[in-house]
């Protein structure tokens, strides 16, 4: 989700913060945006998955927060990555928001299948975030119900390869 976290670092700089991006991506050739990330952002910090550009994977966050302060973080993409973040500066005390994406169906907080579980209450990603505060996601929660409908989403994306569409990868692993 680069695309959003960095209308989010434009905002940021706009209103004056010094403010640090760390792109990452599964590889190199999936990685985007980072002339507009180096655009709005003071510094960038690239990583991949499998080391093929920049650091590999996000466990130099650890360091980095060792040698620098930060007084605020924003974490956007698939939800182990936002465990992964989260985990590393909760002992910083860098509060820490994460953008979740529940399966949503109606949108409106009317189904409940968008629940996360966030300080230990209930909670609705389409009505009360789907911003939330990472120290308190239950993401192991939140991953198990992501992955209820797996096995039609890899159906959809094999018949879509099929048809020659989507070309995500998302649910190849
Ligand atoms: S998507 Fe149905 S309650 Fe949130």
């Amino acid at each position: 989700m680069i695309a959003p976290l960095l209308l989010q670092s434009k905002v940021m700089k706009e209103a004056g913060n010094h403010v640090t991006t760390v792109l990452g991506a599964r590889s190199q050739e999936f990685l985007m945006m980072e002339e507009e990330a180096n655009r709005y952002s003071d510094k960038v910090y690239i990583a991949t998955d499998n080391g093929s550009k920049g650091y590999t994977g996000v466990g130099f966050l650890n360091e980095l927060l060792k040698k620098e302060k930060f007084d605020h973080c924003v974490v956007m993409g698939p939800v182990v990555l936002m465990k992964d973040v989260s985990e590393i500066t909760k002992p910083f005390g860098i509060p820490t928001i994460v953008t979740t994406t529940p399966i949503m169906i109606d949108g409106m907080g009317m189904c409940g299948v968008c629940r996360v579980t966030v300080g230990g209450k209930m909670l609705f990603g389409c009505v009360d975030g789907p911003e939330f505060d990472g120290h308190q996601v239950d993401f192991d929660e939140l991953i198990m119900r992501q992955r209820t409908m797996l096995p039609e989403e890899r159906l959809s994306s094999v018949l879509a390869d099929m048809h020659g569409g989507c070309k995500c990868g998302r649910n190849k692993a």
